[in-house]
């Protein structure tokens, strides 16, 4: 069941320089227990997306409905109080600086109606949860950046919500931090049923965490699925634009004019490389590894990897023989076909041979 689902949501601001579009016609159903990732460049309209959904901005345009219940035409009280069933961490932590870490977490709490000792109590435990049961009383100006973020993380968990959006979470930690703080959610969401919703230019983050995820460009959904298969084959332009524009693989449309390369895709690399490591034995001929990429995709191991067979056309035929026995799955590149998966050809991939396991 959808706990959050967006219905035709369009958010437009009046500025001097007159009207902005931030967002237009966002269709999304976010199902519980999802850790859904929103991803897009900067200006996309993510943060206003993610904040129409607890109504922190009024959408010009459309419906949101959280758990069941329409949220756009609730009154404030009403809305106020399913509010805290949608807790929301920044990039920029926004602690409270004068408070220590306790009353950081305390205080929310005790906003809410709950005594001191109560909530000092809760805070504990949730800062227990957090692993910063021994930094309670220290102030965030003495904190690390994952710490603060840690903070603002067991903050958010005080009201017990339903749902987590995080903004940019991990946009202002390094790639170490990033990692421990992206498990600590996954542990959250995991141990607690807590759905969240990531929102992030890194696709990183997303292949770390999400099952699902939506492209935004311009203030509209591209494309969305299970990040299994947008990784494994962005539908959109836009997709395809924020997965391959990959600055580190120089080799990319080099070397196309190598005879007889094949493209493999593999589930897990201990699978395939014994293959090729037998294939250059038995058949007493080298290939040339022309590119490889490997990526976790969820709890998954993916990749893709471009060899070149021999330009002896009987030994490469030997070779794709050997490939299709050993079950390695495969399509044979045309020449002059650039060696990632990365232009319209992708599209194309679905109509051409594909031998192996997922294909004939
Ligand atoms: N309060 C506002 N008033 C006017 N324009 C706004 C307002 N908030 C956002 N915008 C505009 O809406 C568009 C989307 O902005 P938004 O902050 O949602 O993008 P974003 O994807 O979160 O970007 P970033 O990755 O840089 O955080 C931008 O053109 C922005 O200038
Ligand atoms: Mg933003």
């Amino acid at each position: 069941m959808s706990i959050i689902s967006l219905k035709g949501v369009s958010k437009e601001f009046n500025t001097r320089a007159g009207k902005v579009n931030a967002i237009t016609d966002i269709n999304l159903e976010i199902e519980e227990g999802d850790i859904y990732g929103i991803i897009g460049l900067s200006g996309a309209g993510k943060s206003t997306l993610v904040r129409c959904m607890n109504l922190l901005e009024i959408p010009t345009e459309g419906k949101v409905v959280f758990d069941g219940e329409e949220l756009t035409d609730r009154n404030k009280k009403e809305l106020n109080k399913k509010r805290r069933n949608i807790a929301m961490i920044f990039q920029q932590f926004n602690l409270l600086m004068q408070k220590n870490v306790l009353r950081n977490v305390s205080f929310p709490l005790e906003i809410a109606g709950i005594s001191k000792k109560n909530a000092e109590e809760k805070a504990k435990e949730l800062l227990k949860l957090v692993d910063l049961e021994d930094r309670i009383y220290s102030y965030p100006s003495q904190l690390s950046g994952g710490q603060k973020q840690r903070v603002a993380i067991a903050r958010a968990l005080s009201t017990n919500p339903k749902v987590l959006l995080c903004d940019e979470a991990t946009s202002a930690l390094d790639p170490d931090t990033t990692k421990s703080i992206l498990r600590l959610l996954k542990k959250i969401n995991r141990d607690y049923k807590i759905t969240i919703i990531v929102i992030t230019h890194e696709m990183e983050v997303v292949r770390q965490i999400c099952n699902k995820v939506a492209i935004i460009e311009k203030g509209e959904i591209a494309e969305t699925g299970t990040v299994e298969a947008v990784f494994k084959k962005p539908k959109s332009a836009a997709g395809r634009r924020l997965f391959f524009q990959k600055e580190d693989e120089p080799d990319l449309h080099m070397r196309t004019s190598v005879k007889n390369r094949v493209r493999l895709a593999f589930d897990d690399n201990r699978a395939y490389e014994p293959v090729i490591a037998n294939m250059i034995i038995e058949l007493k001929a080298p290939v040339n590894i022309l590119y490889a990429r490997m990526e976790s995709v969820g709890e998954n191991q993916k990749g893709q990897m471009v060899i070149g067979l021999s330009e002896d056309e009987e030994i490469a035929r030997k070779q794709k023989e050997y490939l299709r026995e050993n079950k390695v799955t495969f399509i044979e590149l045309e020449e002059g076909e650039a060696n990632s998966l990365e232009s319209n050809d992708l599209e194309e991939d679905e109509d051409r041979n594909m031998y192996g396991k997922e294909g004939r």
